[in-house]
């Protein structure tokens, strides 16, 4: 096997879509367009083995639950993505694993959690052991702070969440 499908979700504004067209295309976008839902596709190298990437990009605010579930059922691996910035944007993400383990009905769900936008760490609103310790409480998922904008483990995100998928 060496494709992989991953959504990436979370509040609106955090950084879905610059993180995954920063990873994709090597490119910071800077102006913010809301996502309806963009498809993106990638190969590279990981541990000697070309593997291509699927990433579906959802939209944050105001997404459909119904939307939400179907994207879900479908993906593998889930990379989601909160602002540093905001904490209302960090609650969110235990809303939306909480409802990931209701839909996939599986002990294990191979899942990155992102905190972007370290490069405007003097607004910080979450500190970096929150992020780690809500990490951890959750099987098979791991934890990095990125920005999309700088390109800060922009990376070592999408090679997680294809490692955690593989290792399933
Ligand atoms: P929705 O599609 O509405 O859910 O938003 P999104 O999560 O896709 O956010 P998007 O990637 O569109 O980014 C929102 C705004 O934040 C844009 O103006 C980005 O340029 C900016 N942004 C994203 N990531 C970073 C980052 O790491 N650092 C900084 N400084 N700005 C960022
Ligand atoms: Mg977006």
């Amino acid at each position: 096997k060496n494709k992989f499908f991953v959504a990436v979700m979370g509040a609106g504004s955090v950084g879905k879509s610059a993180l995954t067209v920063q990873f994709t295309q090597g490119v910071f976008i800077d102006k913010y367009d809301p996502t309806v839902e963009d498809t993106y596709t990638k190969s590279f190298d990981l541990d000697g083995e070309t593997v291509c990437i699927e990433v579906l990009d959802t939209a944050g605010s105001e997404v459909l639950v119904a939307m939400r579930e179907l994207y879900m059922k479908n993906a593998e691996g889930f990379i989601l993505v909160y602002s540093i910035l905001v904490r209302s944007t960090f609650l969110e993400i235990k809303d939306i694993v909480e409802q990931l383990f209701r839909v996939k009905e599986e002990e294990e769900v191979p899942i990155v959690l992102v905190g972007n936008k370290i490069d405007l760490d003097a607004h910080r609103e979450v500190p970096t052991n929150e992020g780690k310790s809500l990490a951890s409480s959750y099987p098979n998922c791991d934890f990095w702070e990125a920005s999309s904008k700088d390109r800060i483990n922009v990376d070592n995100v999408f090679y997680s969440i294809v490692k955690r998928i593989k290792e399933k």
